[in-house]
């Protein structure tokens, strides 16, 4: 990509569950003024995001976002706005609005500043034919509509990158756990709420079966991951750029209640399966990342027990 770009850092959805954390991440490595969070909603007043700036945007007004990108100085964007998987199947036109809407947005405002493009996707762009540890390279074929949004998102992700020389990156999140921020109305939402549960009332209906197993991460681990593959050297980088799937914990619900009841006396889980049920039966086990970490050479710290002890500390303040 020619031209020219500023050093600063825009993050979009940075209220949200992974912009809550990622925003701190890139404070901490690039200093509080250089990282501008921004999101649709009016920050709530006790966000850390408020320690540094903030302007409010909607991810569909390109012009919004090529304005602010020149007048702030704008490198490199984070793009997290999205609607998830739960709250995207109950608003599939919205979901396809905002998730590749918004992403061509971004991608149209990187063209025209030469911006720098993190753009997150997700496990769910498998579906049902694919194994259940699929390989970098296996059938895309989901059945949400939140998967569809994010195969489009990485297919115009590698469409900008060859047509426009926009550098552009991203990973296969799988369900993120962190106590910051709470979940924003994905499938894997369950793995974060059973832990506030556990601590305020010693009991949870979970909206899963026990025995339903899916990728996760605790969310340092994927900021980790996020940072490493920003600062991979690109001739590092191959096909996968838009969407790499990253090496993973994988547990089953029960598993994790289970973790949780050998910490907090008293706890227990009820198994209430709910149509989320569904989007989850639709996904992997786990995802094979032997691509990423041969590329850019990244593995995760935390393992379940670690993370369930990280994850009861940080909500009980201890
Ligand atoms: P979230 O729902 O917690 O946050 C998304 C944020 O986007 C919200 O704060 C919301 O207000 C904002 N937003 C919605 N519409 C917007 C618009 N039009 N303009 C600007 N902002 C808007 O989501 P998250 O968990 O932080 O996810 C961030 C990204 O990571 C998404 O692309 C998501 O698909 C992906 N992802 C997340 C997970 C996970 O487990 N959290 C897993 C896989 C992929
Ligand atoms: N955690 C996300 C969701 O459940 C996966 O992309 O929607």
């Amino acid at each position: 990509m020619s031209g020219v770009h500023g050093d600063r850092i825009l993050v979009t959805g940075a209220l949200g569950q992974i912009g809550t954390d990622l925003v701190q991440a890139l404070r901490r490595e690039h200093g509080i003024d250089s990282v501008i969070a921004s999101d649709i909603r009016e920050s709530d007043g006790h966000s850390s995001i408020e320690e540094g700036p903030y302007v409010p945007l909607d991810v569909m007004d390109t012009d919004a976002i090529s304005a602010i990108c020149k007048r702030e100085g704008i490198g490199t964007v984070y793009h997290l706005a999205a609607l998830l998987s739960a709250t995207g199947e109950r608003n599939p036109d919205k979901c396809r609005r905002i998730n590749v809407g918004g992403t061509i947005s971004v991608l149209e405002a990187a063209r025209e500043c030469f911006l720098r493009v993190y753009a997150p996707s997700s496990i769910a762009v498998f579906g049902p034919d694919a194994p259940k540890n699929p390989p970098q390279d296996a059938p895309l074929n989901p059945t949400t509509v939140y998967g569809e949004t994010k195969v489009s998102g990485e297919a115009l992700a590698r469409e900008y990158r060859r047509s426009h020389g926009v550098d552009t990156r991203g990973i296969r999140y799988p369900g993120l756990i962190s106590y910051n921020a709470p979940a924003g109305g994905g499938t894997t939402d369950y793995a974060v709420e059973i832990f506030h549960a556990a601590l305020d009332s010693g009991h949870y209906e979970c909206f899963v079966r026990a025995d339903t197993r899916l990728p996760m991460l605790y969310m340092d681990d994927a900021i980790e991951a996020t940072l490493t593959l920003m600062d991979a050297e690109d001739d590092l980088l191959g096909d996968s750029r838009a969407g790499y799937n990253i090496p993973c914990l994988s547990f089953s619900a029960e598993e994790l209640a289970n973790a949780i009841s050998d910490r907090v006396e008293g706890f227990t889980c009820d198994f209430v399966p709910d149509v989320r049920q569904e989007y989850a039966d639709s996904w992997p086990d786990s995802i094979d990342g032997t691509v990423a970490e041969r590329e850019w050479g990244w593995s995760p710290r935390f393992d379940l027990e670690s993370m369930v002890d990280e994850m009861l500390r940080g909500i009980s303040g201890s």
